[in-house]
C-alpha cells in the first residue's frame, strides 16, 4: 500500500522543509513536492510537523527487581510508547547471576515475542561475567544485541566491580558495540543509606537525600578513565546533574568517544518534591533522584552544545499501591523508577522547543537520529530518507496533550506529570508503514512490533 502524507513540514536532525512524504509498504519511497506518484491513501498533514519515529533507547518492560517486576510489559509499554510518537524502544534483558548471556537474550526474546506494538531491541544487562566467559559477548553481538549495560550502583544486586567494567567495555568496544553505564558510586551511597535508616530517616524523601550529585560525577569520571584505558566508547545513561554532564563534556573535548543521555524528568522536575515525610513522595523515587533546580539550565545547555546526545525516558514504572508501598518504613525498599515513555515528545516539544531551549531539529536529533546511530539502527531508523523504514510521526503543534495516568495504556497507577498540559500532540504514527496511531488513538496491536537486530555503533 502506498500512502502520501501531504502538505506537512518535514523535520530531520539537520533541516526542515515543506514536502510530501510517500510511504510504500514498510519503507519510505520518496520525499518531495509535486511528485506524480500513484497512492492508495492520502493523509493531510498541513500545519503539522512530520518527524522520524522516535527511538527510545532506555525502557524497562517486564523488568524484574528483587521483589517485583515493572508494571508495564511489552504490550502495555509499547502501546504507550506508540501514542507518544516512539516507534522503536530498546528494552533490557537482565542477566541472573551465573546465567550465560546468550540464554539471557533468548529468555527475553521469548517473553517479548508477539507482544509488542512497535519495534524493539534489547541491551543485555551484565551482572556477572568473569574474563573466562567474555566470548559470550561475541554471541549476543552476533544475535543483534550490540550494547550491554552495567551498573556501578545497587551493590549486592546489580553492581559489578571496576575490573568487570573494564574487561566488558574492552571486549564490547572491540566488537563494535556500545557499553552503557549506570554511573553512581554504589558503595558510598550504601553507607549513606544505612546511616539514614539507622537515624530513623526512613521516609521516601531520604532516597533523594542519600544519592548526592558528586557520587554520580565521580562514577562517570571513573568509568571514563576505564573506557579511555581500553579505547572503548562509553554511553552514560540518565545523567541527572551539571557535575556529571561536565565530566562527559570534558571527555568529549579530549576527543574520547563518550556519549550520554538525560531524561525528561531531570529537565522538568526538581528535588523540591523531597520535602516532607509523606509516603506520596515515593512517586518520585527514581535513580538518580531529582536534583536542585539549577541543574535544569545546565542540562539544557549541554543538550544544545552536544555535551548530551540523547533524551531517553528510563521508563521503569511501579505502582504506588502494591509495589512502591513495599518501602513504607524503609525507603531503600521502594522499587526505583518512574513511567514516562508516552510523554517524551510532548514534554520536549513544549518545554524544549516552545520554551526556546532547543530547536525542532535538535529535538529530532536527540530523540531519534542520535539514538539510532549510537545503537546501530541507522539509517533504517532515526531519519526520514528514501529506503528508510516508514517510521513516521505527525505532530500537530496547534493541538495540546494533557497527561493523565488513567487515560494511558501504561498499567502504572500514577504519573509524575499528572494534569500537565503540553503544547503539541502526536496525531498519527506509522511503524514500518502501518498506522499504529490515528488521530491520537491507538490502532496498532500486539504482534506488529518486531525484534530489530542492531548493527555496530556509529558516533554522533
Ligand atoms: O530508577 C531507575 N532508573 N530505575 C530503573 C533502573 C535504572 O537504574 O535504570
Ligand atoms: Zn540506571
Ligand atoms: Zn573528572
Ligand atoms: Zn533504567
Amino acid at each position: 500500500m502506498r500512502t502520501r502524507i501531504a502538505g506537512g513540514t518535514i523535520v530531520t536532525a539537520s533541516e526542515r522543509f515543506a514536502a510530501d512524504l510517500y510511504l510504500d509498504g514498510p519503507r519510505i519511497l520518496a520525499l518531495g513536492s509535486g511528485l506524480d506518484l500513484g497512492v492508495d491513501h492520502e493523509v493531510d498533514a498541513s500545519g503539522c510537523y512530520v518527524l522520524p519515529g522516535g527511538v527510545d533507547p532506555h525502557v524497562h518492560l517486564d523488568f524484574p527487581t528483587l521483589t517485583t517486576v515493572t508494571a508495564d510489559d511489552s504490550t502495555s509499554g509499547t502501546a504507550a510508547a506508540a501514542l507518544g510518537g516512539t516507534t522503536t524502544i530498546i528494552n533490557f534483558a537482565l542477566q541472573r547471576r551465573g546465567e550465560p548471556l546468550p540464554a539471557v537474550l533468548e529468555r527475553s526474546l521469548a517473553l517479548a515475542a508477539g507482544q509488542a506494538v512497535i519495534d524493539y531491541g534489547f541491551h543485555v544487562v551484565v551482572t556477572d561475567l568473569p574474563e573466562s566467559r567474555l566470548a559470550e559477548l561475541d554471541e549476543i553481538v552476533r544475535a543483534g544485541a550490540t550494547s550491554v549495560k552495567m551498573f556501578m550502583a545497587y551493590p549486592g544486586e546489580l553492581m559489578i566491580d571496576d575490573g568487570t567494567l573494564l574487561t566488558v567495555m574492552e571486549r564490547i568496544g572491540a566488537l563494535g558495540g556500545l557499553p552503557m553505564v549506570h554511573a553512581e558510586n554504589g558503595t558510598a551511597i550504601d553507607v549513606l543509606i544505612r546511616r539514614a535508616l539507622a537515624a530513623g530517616r526512613t521516609s521516601p524523601q531520604w532516597h533523594g537525600k542519600t544519592r548526592p550529585t558528586i557520587l554520580e560525577a565521580e562514577a562517570v569520571h571513573r568509568a571514563i578513565v576505564l573506557a579511555e584505558l581500553t579505547g572503548a566508547p562509553a554511553y552514560f545513561v540518565h545523567i541527572s546533574c551539571d557535575e556529571a554532564a561536565r565530566e562527559v563534556a570534558d571527555a568529549k573535548h579530549r576527543g574520547l568517544p563518550v556519549f550520554a543521555e538525560t531524561c525528561p524528568h531531570y529537565l522538568t522536575l526538581d528535588s523540591s518534591v523531597y520535602r516532607d515525610d509523606d509516603f506520596d513522595v515515593a512517586k518520585y523515587v527514581m535513580t538518580p533522584p531529582l536534583r536542585e533546580p539549577r541543574h535544569q539550565a545546565a542540562l539544557w545547555g549541554q543538550i544544545r552544545q552536544a555535551g548530551l546526545d540523547v533524551i531517553s525516558t528510563d521508563h521503569c514504572p511501579f505502582c504506588l499501591v502494591g509495589q512502591k508501598d513495599a518501602g513504607i518504613g524503609d525507603f531503600s525498599r521502594i522499587p526505583n523508577g518512574v513511567g514516562g515513555v508516552q510523554y517524551r515528545l510532548p514534554l520536549l516539544y513544549d518545554r524544549g522547543v516552545r520554551a526556546g531551549n532547543i530547536t525542532l531539529e535538535r529535538l529530532v536529533a536527540i530523540t531519534a537520529t542520535n539514538p539510532a546511530k549510537l545503537f546501530g539502527l541507522y539509517p533504517a531508523k532515526g531519519t526520514l530518507a528514501v529506503g528508510s523504514d516508514a517510521d513516521v510521526v505527525v505532530l500537530d503543534p496547534r493541538a495540546t496533550t494533557t497527561i493523565t495516568a488513567a487515560a494511558s495504556p501504561s498499567k502504572v497507577d500514577y504519573s509524575i506529570y499528572e494534569g500537565w498540559t503540553c503544547a503539541g500532540a502526536v496525531r498519527d504514527v506509522y511503524c514500518r508503514g502501518t498506522r499504529v496511531v490515528a488521530d491520537g488513538q491507538l490502532r496498532g496491536s500486539a504482534g506488529h512490533g518486531r525484534f530489530v537486530e542492531r548493527g555496530p555503533t556509529t558516533p554522533v
